[in-house]
């Protein structure tokens, strides 16, 4: 069996939504110390729904590809669920990553919920 799904390689190859966001509503930077990489998530926000989001990732494949997928799942997504995001539900969107690459998801998880942090500073608001 090959070590990635289809559907990472798709991500990695013609990832979504790359870029900045120079106005954006809210920005969550995160990196992991372990290997180095690092992920930041641009959001535009109106009526608490996620209308654009785009991503920068330095970093390996599957962190590339699952960045490119959580950009997919949290776009047009109203604030609430974009919170209850997690690692899990990228890693089964690009079914699958192999057991040593599911800290790369995690890091997509992070940068959501940073960027949320951040809203939710700079707003008042809650996002939960
Ligand atoms: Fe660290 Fe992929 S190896 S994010």
């Amino acid at each position: 069996m090959a070590l990635y799904s289809e559907k990472v390689m798709d991500h990695f190859r013609n990832p979504r939504n790359v870029g900045v966001i120079e106005d954006a509503d809210a920005v969550g930077e995160v990196g992991n110390a372990k290997c180095g990489d690092i992920m930041k998530m641009y959001l535009k926000i109106d009526n608490d729904t996620v209308s654009d989001v785009k991503f920068e990732t330095f970093g390996c494949g599957s962190a590339i590809a699952s960045s490119s997928m959580a950009t997919e799942l949290i776009k047009g997504k109203p604030l609430s669920e974009v919170r209850k995001l997690t690692n899990k539900a990228v890693a089964e969107a690009l079914d699958g990553l192999p057991d040593y690459k599911m800290h790369c998801s995690v890091l997509a998880e992070e940068a959501i919920h940073a960027a949320l942090d951040d809203y939710e500073s700079r707003t008042g608001k809650k996002t939960e």
